[in-house]
C-alpha cells in the first residue's frame, strides 16, 4: 500500500478515551497512513479531547491555539478534533463558526468513521462536520493497545444516567451494548495474543445488558470472561453503586482471575447532594454496600471519586462527605473540584460556590484521604503481594513497576538484566507510602505454572 501522510494523535480524559485512540491509530495505520508521536513531525494531527470539567476543555483549547500559529506556516496541516469537547454544544459552536482553521470536527459515537473523514478532508478538501445523533455499536475494531501486558475493551457505549452535574451523557449518547460473544471473541483473541490483563470499559458497566436480549449482565458477561484460558486478570471501570448487586459481588468473589477492586464513585456523603445530583443511592445504601462486599471478599480494595463544591453544599453537607470518607476508608479517593457544565441541571442550581470555598474543601478532603490512604497501604510491610509486571517504572527507570489484583502500584527492583514485563511476580513490601509500595523480588512465576486465585 502506497505510504499516506504521517498523523499523531493528542489524547486527554478517561480510559475510554485512551481506547479511543487506540483504535483510531490502528484503523489509520490499516489504512497506510504512518504514526509518529512527534507533532511537529505530522501532517495530520488528531485531538481526542474530555468535557468533564472545564479545566480538561482548557487544555484541549490550549493546544488547539498552538496549533493555529502552527498551521500559519504550514497551511496543510489537517486537524481533526474529536472526543467529548467537540459534542459540548457551547464548545462546537465555537469549533463550527470560530475555530474555521480546524478541518474535522467529529466526535466519540463515529471515531471508528475516521478514515472515512480524512479521505473527504483529504481528497475533496471539504471541511467535515459530523453530526452525532445516535450510536450504533461498531462491531469488532483493531486497536494498537499502548502496553504488551494489558488491554481495554469496550463493552457499553453512552450512559443514560443523568446525573445532574455531568456532561458524558450529552457528548457519549444513550447507553448501547456490545453483544456478549463479540467482547468474548475480542477478550479470547488477546488472551491468545498475549495480552494478560483486560480492563472492561463503560460509564457503567452495571447496565451491561439491559438493552440486549436474553437474559444477559454485567455479572454473566463476568463469569464468561473468567474462562478464558491465557488471561491472569479482568477489571472494570466504572461501576455505579446504585446497581452494584448481590449476583455481582457473588460472581467476582467466585470467580478466578476479575480482581479484587471495587471503583464506586460515591461523589458526596450528603443525602442531600446525592438526590441534587440524580446519583440514586443514600450514604446508608452505599454503607451498605461496602460493608456487603468487605464481608464477603475480605481483601478487596474499594476506591472513589468526590466532588466538593456541588451547588448548595453546606458546610455541614461537605461534613457528611469527610464523615462517609472516615466510615468506609477508601484505598484512594480521586478528588475533583464541581465545575459548571453548561446544559446540565447542576449548572443553573442556586447556590453556586466559590472557587475558595471548593479549593479550602477539597485541600480537607485530600489531607484526611492521604491520612487514610497511607493507614490502609501500612499492613502490607512486610506481606508478600502478587504483581502484575507492566513495565519500567515511569519515575524509577532502574525499577520496575505493576500492580496488585487490588489495584496498588508496585515499585521493585529486578534481578541482572532480566526483562520482567509481563511478568507475575511474588514482591516483599518493604515501605508502604500514600501512592505506592516498594518492595524486594522474591519469586517470579513460569507462565505454565501460575494459576491465579480461587476463593470460595
Ligand atoms: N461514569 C463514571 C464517571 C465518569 S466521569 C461514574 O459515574 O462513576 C469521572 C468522574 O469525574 C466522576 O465520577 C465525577 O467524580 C467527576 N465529574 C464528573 N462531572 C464533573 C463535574 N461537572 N465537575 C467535577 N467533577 C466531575
Ligand atoms: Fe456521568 Fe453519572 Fe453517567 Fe457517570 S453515571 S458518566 S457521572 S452521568
Ligand atoms: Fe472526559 Fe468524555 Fe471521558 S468527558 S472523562 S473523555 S467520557
Amino acid at each position: 500500500m502506497e505510504a499516506k501522510a504521517q498523523f499523531t494523535i493528542w489524547t486527554s480524559g478517561c480510559q475510554m478515551n485512551d481506547h479511543d485512540s487506540e483504535i483510531m491509530r490502528a484503523l489509520l495505520e490499516e489504512d497506510g497512513y504512518q504514526w509518529t508521536s512527534n507533532p511537529d513531525n505530522a501532517e495530520i494531527i488528531i485531538l481526542n479531547t474530555c468535557s468533564v470539567r472545564k479545566g480538561a476543555e482548557q487544555k484541549a483549547l490550549g493546544f488547539l491555539g498552538n496549533l493555529k500559529h502552527q498551521k500559519a506556516n504550514k497551511p496543510d496541516l489537517v486537524i481533526a478534533v474529536g472526543g467529548c469537547m467537540s459534542q459540548n454544544p457551547e464548545v462546537r459552536e465555537f469549533l463550527v463558526k470560530k475555530a474555521t482553521f480546524v478541518n474535522i470536527i467529529f466526535g466519540p459515537r463515529s471515531y471508528h468513521q475516521l478514515p472515512k473523514f480524512l479521505q473527504e478532508a483529504l481528497e475533496h478538501k471539504r471541511r467535515v462536520i459530523v453530526d452525532e445523533t445516535s450510536i450504533e455499536s461498531p462491531g469488532l475494531l483493531p486497536a494498537h493497545h499502548t502496553s504488551p501486558v494489558k488491554a481495554s475493551v469496550n463493552i457499553i457505549y453512552g450512559c443514560n444516567n443523568f446525573c445532574s452535574y455531568c456532561i458524558v451523557p450529552y457528548t457519549r449518547g444513550r447507553e448501547k451494548s456490545r453483544p456478549l460473544e463479540e467482547i468474548y471473541k475480542e477478550v479470547y483473541q488477546l488472551a491468545a495474543d498475549g495480552y494478560q490483563e483486560i480492563l472492561l470499559l463503560g460509564q457503567n458497566v452495571n447496565s451491561y445488558g439491559k438493552d440486549l436480549p436474553g437474559e444477559i449482565n454485567f455479572a454473566k458477561l463476568l463469569a464468561r470472561l473468567d474462562e478464558i484460558p491465557d488471561l491472569s486478570r479482568i477489571r472494570y471501570m466504572t461501576s455505579h453503586p446504585r446497581d452494584a448487586s448481590d449476583e455481582l459481588i457473588e460472581t467476582i468473589a467466585a470467580s478466578r482471575k476479575v480482581c479484587e477492586h471495587f471503583h464506586l464513585p460515591l461523589q458526596s456523603g450528603s443525602n442531600r447532594i446525592l438526590e441534587l445530583m440524580n446519583r440514586g443511592y443514600t450514604r446508608e445504601k452505599f454503607l451498605g454496600l461496602t460493608k456487603k462486599i468487605r464481608e464477603r471478599i475480605p481483601e478487596a480494595s474499594i476506591t472513589t471519586d468526590v466532588i466538593v463544591g456541588f451547588p448548595g453544599e453546606t458546610e455541614e453537607d461537605f461534613h457528611d462527605t469527610l464523615d462517609m470518607m472516615e466510615q468506609v476508608r477508601f484505598d484512594a479517593a480521586y478528588t475533583f473540584l464541581y465545575s459548571p457544565r453548561q446544559g446540565t441541571p447542576a449548572a443553573k442550581m442556586e447556590g453556586q460556590v466559590s472557587r475558595e470555598v471548593k479549593k479550602e474543601r477539597l485541600a480537607r478532603l485530600m489531607d484526611l484521604q492521604n491520612q487514610i490512604t497511607l493507614e490502609k497501604n501500612l499492613p502490607l510491610e512486610n506481606q508478600v503481594v502478587e504483581v502484575l509486571v507492566e513495565g519500567r517504572s515511569k519515575r524509577a527507570p532502574e525499577c520496575w513497576s505493576g500492580r496488585t489484583r487490588t489495584n496498588k502500584i508496585v515499585v521493585f527492583e529486578g534481578i541482572d538484566d532480566q526483562d520482567l514485563t509481563g511478568k507475575m511476580a511474588d514482591i516483599l513490601v518493604n515501605c508502604a507510602r500514600t501512592w505506592n509500595l516498594t518492595g524486594s523480588l522474591k519469586k517470579v512465576h513460569k507462565k505454565e505454572e501460575y494459576v491465579p486465585l480461587t476463593r470460595n
